[in-house]
Parts: C-alpha cells; structure tokens; sequence
C-alpha cells in the first residue's frame, strides 16, 4: 500500500464514487485511498444498500455526503447529478464501481439463462455506466480534463464458466468506456475501465466457485492477485493529472495473469497432481 500521508496527487480534485457497500468493496478502499491523496467526494449506492452497508462509517472517515440512488432508474440518477452539482459545482473524477447479475446470485446455468435476470445484469452492470456519464454530462458537471474509471474483469475476453452473464456484462461495460470515450476526448475527459483480479468482497463471494477462480488467477499471476487497496493506488493514478492522455483502455490490474502461460512451479505441481494419467501414457 502507498505510504499513509499519500502524494497529494488528488489535491484540490472533487469527484463522485459509486459502489462503497463494506470495508471489503473495492470502491471503499477507493475512497479511502481518494481521502489520502486529498480529494473531496460524495459516495452513492443503491438505496437498499445504504440501509444494510456500512455507508455512514465511511462517510463519517472521509467527510463525503452519501447519496442514494439506484443505477437503473433514470429520474433518481438525474437527481443525484443535481445532488452533487450543489456539493461540488464540477467533479473531476468518477469511480463506477458497481456490478450484480441475478442469473449468477441465483446460480442459473448459462445455457438456461433467465432473460428477464440478464436484461437486469446489463442494465446494472453495464448500461448504467452509460447513464451514469450521460446525466453527469448533462447537468454539466464533468470538468473538463477529467477522469472517469469503472471496474471490469478478465471475464469480458476470456471464459470464466461461474461469472455467466456478468461476463457478457463486462464485455458491454468495456465498450461502452471506449465508446463513450471517443466522444469526451476533445474535453481532455478520460474514461477507462481497470480489469481487477478476483478480489475478497460481497460481490465476489456471491460467485459459486469464486475460491476456485481466485485461487487459479493467484497461482498464475507472477505476482499473485493484488488487492482492493492495491486496486485502490492503481486507480488514484489514473484520476490524477499523471495520466493525462490514458483513455479508451482496458487496463489490466491483475499481477501478470492475463499475459501469463506456464511456469516451472505450475509445470512441477501439474506433473504431481496428474501423476497417474502421465503413466497411463
Ligand atoms: P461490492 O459488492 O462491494 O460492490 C458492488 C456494488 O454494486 C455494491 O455496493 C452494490 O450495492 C452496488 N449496486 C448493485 N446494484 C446497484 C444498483 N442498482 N444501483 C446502484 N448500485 C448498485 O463488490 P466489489 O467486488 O467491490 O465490486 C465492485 C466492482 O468491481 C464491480 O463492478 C465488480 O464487478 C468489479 N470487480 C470485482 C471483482 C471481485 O473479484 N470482487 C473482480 C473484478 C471486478
């Protein structure tokens, strides 16, 4: 973790973070990682969030005003944005950290998808990254030369059976980042999406096999599956003026996995596990 007084990176900076639930979110680590580098913000999540979270605490730690308002529903996001207009005149940042799929709470199979649950999927994991940067954009308060950043995963190129639909949500948040990207460029407004390795957090854990793909992702990344607040340093960078001219990307933040192979120790492992099959050659 960077060093507790920070860099000042986020001095002066004032943005909007969506997702904080518990101390595990990544969002709230976020947040708190936003604090030490001296940003000013407000936190939103989903109404029935704010009233089983633990919302209060982190704003109470960070001084931020909490705002409900739940990402699907359009007159509810045109209120926050007015919300936070009044906060803050301009934000400079945005976090969308915000991901659910009934299909995968509710462990339906892929090929039997609930098409009702998956329109439900995009809508709160993906689409609403739409919504989010539309009605920032309207209510005119995205300052120019800002930055604005939503979490993804590996699941959006590769297949990862448990994440089912989520993955095809990934997929669709990516686009939507690169896309709606190229239209806020000429205002110097970034937007990328940062793809974390599995991470310890309610989301996370709602996952059936979520231990199996952590586990897996840890053995291959080189330097194992970085953490929430790992995630948190990473995403300073980019709300920071250091990373100016970053946008449309997917950035990996997974300790080499995605451009891994095999190593030595894989190789040794596998040999041991497979013994008896090798033989049978
Ligand atoms: P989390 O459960 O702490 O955060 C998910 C958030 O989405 C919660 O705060 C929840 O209240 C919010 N949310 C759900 N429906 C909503 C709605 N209708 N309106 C507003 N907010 C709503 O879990 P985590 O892991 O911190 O997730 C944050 C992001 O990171 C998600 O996009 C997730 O897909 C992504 N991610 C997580 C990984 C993991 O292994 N935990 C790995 C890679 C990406």
């Amino acid at each position: 973790m960077a060093d507790e007084q920070g860099y000042g990176l986020l001095k002066g900076k004032k943005g909007l973070i969506f997702g904080a639930l518990d101390e595990r979110s990544i969002a709230w680590r976020i947040a708190l990682a936003c604090k030490r580098e001296g940003a000013e913000f407000s936190l939103s999540n989903a109404p029935v969030a704010l009233r089983f979270g633990d919302l209060d605490e982190l704003s109470e730690k960070t001084g931020a005003e909490v705002f409900p308002c739940d990402v699907t529903n359009e007159d509810e996001i045109e209120e926050l944005m007015e919300n936070v207009k009044e906060e803050h005149g301009q934000i400079d940042f945005m976090l969308h950290a915000i991901g659910m799929s009934p299909n995968v709470r509710k462990k339906q199979d892929y090929k039997e998808l609930n098409y009702q649950w998956m329109q439900q999927t995009m809508d709160i994991s993906a689409i609403s990254l739409h919504k989010v940067i539309r009605y920032a954009d309207e209510a005119d308060i995205l300052a120019d030369g800002g930055s604005i950043v939503a979490l993804s995963y590996i699941g959006a190129h590769r297949i990862f059976s448990k994440y089912s639909d989520m993955n095809d949500a990934k997929a669709l948040l990516e686009s939507i980042a690169r896309n709606y990207g190229s239209r806020l460029a000429d205002r110097g407004i970034r937007v990328n999406t940062v793809s974390q390795a599995p991470t310890k957090t309610s989301a996370g854990k709602g996952i059936k096999g979520f231990d199996g793909m952590y586990t897996f992702a840890d053995k291959i990344a080189p330097m194992g599956n970085p953490t929430a607040d790992e995630c948190a340093d990473y995403c300073v960078t980019l709300f920071s003026d250091l990373t100016r001219k970053v946008t449309m990307q997917n950035l990996y933040h997974d300790g080499g996995f995605v451009t891994s192979g095999i190593d030595e120790q894989m190789i040794n492992d596998l040999a041991k596990i497979y013994a008896d099959d090798e033989g049978d050659e």
